[in-house]
């Protein structure tokens, strides 16, 4: 699942296909028609489907839309790569511990919208990005990998996305096999 530019969707299929990751991404789902993450995929080679959350005014329509996505596509597990909107029971309660999110912000800090601006308005020297399972409470779930990165002296909202960003990229590959690792081949294989 991806919103906007898709660099974390690209570093999983890479990391599936050349790199440590077990696994296969079946299917790209974007709630932005034409945003990078969509380009990324027809470069990839992976099947992308756009579901328009302005066409669901309801969030939970939205993620029965995304469930329905998901179920056809038989995935064991969703990764909320860059995904923009808050996720409903309506998913939630469909991947129980199978549902990962990137956020960029060493969590409980600076939950919620603009983790890396709000990092840098509190005047940290230290952020980062946390890879979490979701749960009903928004970037509240058990946290599956973290790593920290330092706010530099001049750094402004693009440098540390940068740096954040590349973090994020070996991270949420490490979190995905993680949450695979829990549920372990029999739960994974009854999709
Ligand atoms: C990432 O930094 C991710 O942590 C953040 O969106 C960015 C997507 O980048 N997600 C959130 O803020 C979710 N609350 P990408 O499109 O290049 O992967």
């Amino acid at each position: 699942m991806a919103s906007g530019n898709g660099s974390n969707f690209e570093a999983l299929v890479a990391s599936c296909r050349q790199g440590p990751l077990n696994a296969v991404v079946e299917l790209l789902v974007v709630n932005n028609p034409g945003c990078g993450a969509q380009r990324r995929a027809e470069r990839l080679g992976v099947a992308c489907q756009v579901i328009d959350h302005r066409l669901h005014p309801q969030r939970q329509s939205l993620d029965q839309a995304l469930l329905l996505a998901f179920q056809a596509a038989r995935v064991d597990l969703v990764v909320m790569a860059g995904w923009m909107r808050i996720v409903t029971p309506v998913l939630i309660d469909a991947f129980p511990a199978r549902l990962v999110n990137i956020h960029p912000s060493l969590l409980p800090s600076f939950a919620g919208l603009d983790g890396i601006g709000q990092a840098l308005a509190a005047g940290v020297a230290l952020t980062g990005c946390t890879a979490h399972l979701v749960t009903e409470q928004v970037d509240g779930g058990p946290i599956l990998v973290q790593a920290a990165v330092p706010v530099l002296a001049g750094d402004d909202h693009s440098s540390l996305s940068r740096r954040i960003h590349q973090q994020e990229h070996r991270i949420l590959p490490l979190a995905v096999a993680l949450a695979a690792q829990r549920l372990g081949p029999a739960r994974l294989d009854q999709g």
